[in-house]
């Protein structure tokens, strides 16, 4: 039964959050950043498939971009009129499609969407090669979602416009993890300073599994170009081998400093930012491992921690805890659109 008076039907929607994080962090951004396009120069026309492909100026850069474009959507003009994007997404998807469908539009470009690959050739044996050879003619630029860790390399191999890889089973999800260092930097802009300052470093807690999870592979990907701003990355996980083979190693060698816990109320108290994610990766399919690891408002958090998440999020981050000052998951998705719009100009090479 529909409830006519339900309380929401005529309170005034609450924008004090939306004010805070979506204005006035991107607008401290801007001006903590020197805007330099010179490292975005080299992203032009390029595929996006990992996160190893870039460098801390270009994320700083892109980021501020990202938040030129969300405080002052008045002064984007359309570069992309013209332009199409193929959104090819053979794995479901509610953010990364339909965010980077935003972000195309909001540039002025038109759209061609696939949502099952039951309605193309490969529900007949065609190849992600041969679809690739068409999609030449047919756009401009593709953005590929596939539970098969392979078929973005596949693709690229006969695409001559550029690929973005929109998560390929459990190897990685670029263009989330930009989201994710876009909601830190708007939170804590000194992190991207030359220098920062030892009270300034932060400590990270991820609670998931590395080794099976896309989004935290990229991220770690990230952190690691932020090494001299962070204390500590604290992995959260009751799993033997947390880490796929190497993984531990090179993000180490690229100066982060990692430990392995396993008990989540007694490291929260010290950590800054809690990065929770529930979906890990079997082969080319998913478990949710929810029921392990939980936040809610019982979780003793500091007064000033903030926590993200990529979504869709299960039982291990409840709904009560939206209201409070913690919440920057539903920043961090927003921002996502603009971050995608900086990294498709700067692909494009039409800054706007
Ligand atoms: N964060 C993310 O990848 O969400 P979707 O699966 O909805 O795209």
């Amino acid at each position: 039964m529909v409830d006519k008076f339900h309380p929401k039907l005529n309170a005034p929607v609450d924008k004090q959050l939306m004010d805070t994080q979506g204005f006035e962090c991107p607008r401290q951004l801007l001006e903590h950043i020197k805007e330099d396009l010179t490292p975005l120069l080299s992203l032009a026309q390029r595929p996006v498939v990992s996160a190893n492909q870039f460098s801390r100026e270009q994320l700083v850069q892109l980021a501020r971009l990202a938040a030129r474009y969300e405080t002052q959507p008045q002064l984007i003009t359309r570069p992309l009129t013209g332009k199409i994007l193929v959104s090819a997404f053979y794995e479901p998807s509610t953010r990364t499609r339909l965010s980077f469908e935003s972000a195309w539009h909001r540039l002025g470009g038109d759209i061609m969407s696939i949502t099952d690959p039951a309605s193309t050739g490969i529900a007949k044996g065609e190849s992600l090669y041969d679809v690739g050879e068409m999609l030449n003619h047919y756009g401009d630029l593709v953005v590929l979602r596939d539970n098969d860790a392979s078929a973005v390399y596949q693709m690229l191999e006969s695409l001559r416009i550029p690929i973005i890889n929109g998560g390929n089973g459990a190897d990685e999800h670029p263009t989330q993890a930009m989201a994710d260092i876009y909601a830190l930097l708007k939170w804590r802009p000194s992190l991207c300073s030359a220098e920062v300052d030892p009270e300034q470093r932060i400590q990270i807690g991820i609670i998931g599994v590395p080794g099976r999870m896309r989004t935290v592979r990229s991220l770690l990907t990230f952190l690691s170009l932020f090494a001299d701003a962070i204390n500590e990355v604290l992995i959260i996980s009751d799993e033997e081998q947390p880490f796929s083979e190497g993984q531990r190693e090179t993000l180490e060698q690229a100066g982060l400093k990692l430990r392995v816990g396993t008990d989540l109320n007694k490291e929260l108290p010290a950590l800054d930012v809690v990065y929770i994610n529930a979906i890990a990766w079997l082969g080319d399919n998913y478990e949710e491992l929810g029921s392990r690891y939980r936040l809610d408002l019982s979780s003793p958090l500091k007064p000033d921690a903030i926590i993200l998440h990529p979504l869709a999020r299960g039982q291990e981050l409840q709904r009560e805890l939206d209201d409070t000052p913690h919440n920057w998951y539903f920043a961090q998705a927003r921002g996502a659109v603009f971050m995608r719009m900086a990294l498709l100009s700067s692909i494009l090479k039409m800054f706007t």
